[in-house]
């Protein structure tokens, strides 16, 4: 059997799961790639003395590694945009494989370190990267090869999905976030997770593996979770909808749209059970249909789990020295359509409404009104006199779907009527169908 040597730079909370998953589980891991993935050299910033690194050479500069002419792959688990950028532009430069988690890294700079990969003839392997240990590049790029996939859709940010779901008991945004923090599901900066960034990063690649399209990041919509309020958590499960906060792509002639925002779910779709810090990412192939994987989006084995796969693909190709790799997209390059990212204005969803409404006659009235101006239908319409309070009373509206471009025009007409005060409160909402 022949050894493929791999090197890992970055032995934090990843970097820790890989080593130990691969030293405890080497004979199933040999059985499947049909060769012997010998881990050769680690470098962190600091060694690990609960790691059994034995006589595996260790150092705290992650150039030993890349440098290293034993080592095939390198493993590249330190994190951030800079630092992992020159790291894995040198192994390529180098000649070697790369296996990452870093989405940041690939979203914003994946064309070039694609581009560079092609050019050296290395493979760049990201599966850890969205949605921790689910397979879901490998089902996206090879176990649905032969659909036109049109919807990617998914709960891929586990903290904010644990926020969410803590709040639907009728608790603050802020409390849960603290909690979240507490319990190690939140970093002391949430900034990322809780304002979609995080996953703004996953869907970039998702719809770049699904679509064919070149990674387009910096084109994206993100709203996060933090505006939120268990009343209107609430009053979306009132009308038969769960609030997620979903990545959405959508291949559409003109375009693709590429959104992550809190998103009305109907209750019954499966993406609305999933609770927690759990992931669930849906795809909608023409062939197949809708399909849906879940599981945990982090954790050190988790994630470990889905980079150890990728290890082992690269592994078979330097084993056989076939030239015979999947395309880093799951497209071959010139395959790549320039299919660029709507404006969010050219979006289409429906819309949960709260309008603050005066106690006067003829509100309710004039809101329809406007919103059929706009050519927006109303599917459903609340209003609870229990809910009367400072002579205002809440509207809440859902619509059927409608371009965002329609709706920002009502939003506006509606806040410069003298009944309505304060800002409408607009959440999007998707049924899938
Ligand atoms: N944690 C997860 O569940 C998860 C899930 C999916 C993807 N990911 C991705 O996996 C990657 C690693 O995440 P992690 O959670 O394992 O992070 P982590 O626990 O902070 O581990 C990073 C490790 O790399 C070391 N390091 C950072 N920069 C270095 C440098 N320039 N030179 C040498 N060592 C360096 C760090 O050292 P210090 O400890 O001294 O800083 C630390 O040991 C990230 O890209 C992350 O987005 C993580």
């Amino acid at each position: 059997m022949k050894d493929v040597n791999v090197g890992i730079c970055g032995l934090g909370t990843v970097g820790g799961g890989t080593f130990n998953v691969l030293t405890r589980n080497a004979g199933i891991i040999a059985g499947r790639s049909g060769c012997n993935i010998r881990i050769s050299r680690v470098a962190s910033r600091r060694s690990r003395d609960d790691l059994a690194l034995g006589n595996i050479p260790f150092s705290t500069d992650v150039f030993d590694v890349v440098n290293d002419p034993e080592v095939d792959i390198v493993v590249e688990l330190i994190g951030g945009y800079e630092a992992a950028k020159e790291l894995v532009l040198a192994a390529i430069a180098n000649g070697k494989h790369v296996v990452t988690a870093n989405k940041a890294l690939i979203a914003v700079h994946g064309n070039e370190i694609f581009e560079a990969a092609e050019k050296a003839g290395v493979v760049v392997a990201y599966e850890a990267g969205v949605a921790g240990g689910i397979p879901v590049i490998k089902a996206v790029r090879e176990g649905l090869a032969a659909n036109r996939i049109d919807t990617i859709a998914g709960i891929i940010n586990g903290t904010g999905n644990y926020i969410l779901t803590e709040m639907r008991a009728g608790r603050d945004f802020a409390e849960v976030l603290k909690e979240a923090q507490d319990l190690g599901y939140a970093e002391a900066d949430p900034t990322f997770d809780v304002e979609g960034i995080d996953a703004a990063h996953k869907l970039t690649i998702l719809a770049a593996s699904g679509f064919g399209v070149p990674l387009q990041f910096e084109k994206g919509f993100t709203e996060g979770i933090s505006t939120l309020t268990p009343y209107d958590i609430a009053h979306a499960e009132l009308l038969g909808y769960r609030v997620k906060h979903l990545g959405i792509a959508r291949r559409r002639e003109d375009g693709i749209e590429l959104r992550v925002h809190p998103t009305l779910v109907p209750k019954s779709h499966l993406i609305a059970q999933v609770d927690g810090v759990l992931n669930a990412v849906m795809v909608d192939g023409d062939a197949v249909g809708q399909t849906m994987y879940y599981g945990p989006g982090a954790g050190d084995e988790a994630t470990a789990s889905a980079v150890i796969a990728d290890i082992v693909d690269v592994a078979r190709s330097v084993a056989a020295e076939s030239n015979q790799r999947v395309p880093y997209l799951g497209f071959s390059p010139d395959a790549i359509e320039d299919l660029s990212v709507l404006s969010m204005e050219d979006i289409q969803s429906a819309y949960y409404l709260r309008i603050q409404a005066l106690d006067r006659p003829g509100v309710l009235a004039k809101i329809a009104s406007i919103l059929s101006e706009h050519g927006i239908n109303i599917e459903s319409i609340m209003q609870k006199e229990s809910e009367f309070k400072d002579g205002r009373i809440p509207v809440i509206i859902l619509t059927h779907t409608v371009q965002e471009r329609q709706m920002n025009l009502a939003i506006e007409e509606m806040e410069s009527l003298s009944d309505i005060a304060d800002k409408v409160i607009r959440i999007r909402a998707e049924n899938f169908n």
